[in-house]
């Protein structure tokens, strides 16, 4: 489904009006869907993506080239007394050379998760696209069509990116630290998230974004190696180290499924939406 201008703006007043925005605060408008320059192919571009919903074509696609895996095990904690679990994995995820070798290699890899689960989630969306969002790990209706991000969080999660005029089937890319659904929808816990985060590592450095969407305080907390919680760690861009593919700016935001609980934080969750417009916009005019 490409998404035309007139989509995108009835997308944010949409979702502007679903969230409340019912009011307005300026005394003069402001024209956001004023013409801009036209979008640099994101591949060749510095670190930021760029597909405004008025200059729809498709970014130019990635070389398909793999990076050289540094191995995995570096990444893991060197204080940590390492099951043989997680060095299965770390070796597992190095040796993957592409996006279906790592997809293979995680249905693999014997994990208590995948004997209660349906189906793997591995991705969706656009792998070249240069932008990389990553969840936390798959609910029911994830497990059972094998997709991320498709139940009522996904829904949100597509109402929130095409009102900056995003969609998954052109403009990003999608996956979770974990691929198997925790049985009950549980929260997984920190041991699964560790195993698994060597995948998640190697899963971003095949994709190779330019820019990175933590959903979450899994995923935020897991990726960038941090204490703090995603209320503290959203609202600004981070720096990833991911091994193979170098440092990466990202962007911890709150995931859908807070803001279905917590709908009084949807006025950070548009601020987190309006960096990563900013971002985009910046990328598209030969900025950072
Ligand atoms: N929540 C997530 O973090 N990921 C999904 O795929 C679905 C819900």
């Amino acid at each position: 489904m490409d998404m035309t201008e007139a989509d995108a703006l009835r997308a944010a007043l949409a979702l502007q009006i679903a969230w409340g925005a019912d009011e307005a605060l300026e005394d003069a408008p402001l024209d956001r869907a004023r013409p801009r320059p036209a979008a640099a192919p994101l591949a060749a571009a510095t670190p930021s993506v760029a597909v405004p919903p008025e200059a729809a074509a498709p970014p130019a696609r990635r070389p398909p080239a793999a990076p050289p895996a540094r191995p995995l095990r570096a990444a893991l904690d060197p204080g940590a007394v390492l099951a043989p679990a997680a060095l299965r994995a770390a070796d597992l995820a190095a040796a993957a050379d592409s996006l279906e070798a790592l997809k293979a290699a995680m249905q693999r890899f014997e994990a208590a998760l995948r004997d209660t689960a349906t189906n793997i989630v591995f991705s969706d969306g656009v792998a070249e696209s240069g932008l990389m969002m990553i969840g936390e790990a798959p609910g029911a209706d994830e497990d059972r069509l094998g997709k991320p991000f498709v139940g009522v969080s996904g829904r949100l999660l597509d109402r929130m990116v095409a009102s900056i005029g995003l969609s998954r089937e052109r403009d990003f890319y999608l996956t979770n630290i974990l691929c198997w659904r925790p049985p009950g929808n549980r929260t997984p816990t920190d041991a699964e998230v560790s195993l698994f985060l060597p995948f998640a590592r190697r899963h971003i450095a095949l994709a190779r974004p330019r820019l990175v969407v933590l959903l979450g305080g899994t995923a935020a907390k897991a990726l960038l190696g941090a204490k703090e919680g995603i209320t503290r760690l959203r609202g600004r861009w981070h720096m990833l180290e991911v091994e193979g593919l170098g440092r990466v700016p990202a962007l911890p935001a709150l995931h859908p499924a807070y803001l279905l609980r917590q709908p009084a934080a949807k006025r950070e969750a548009w601020q987190d939406l309006i960096l990563l417009r900013r971002r985009l916009d910046a990328g598209r005019d030969g900025g950072g």
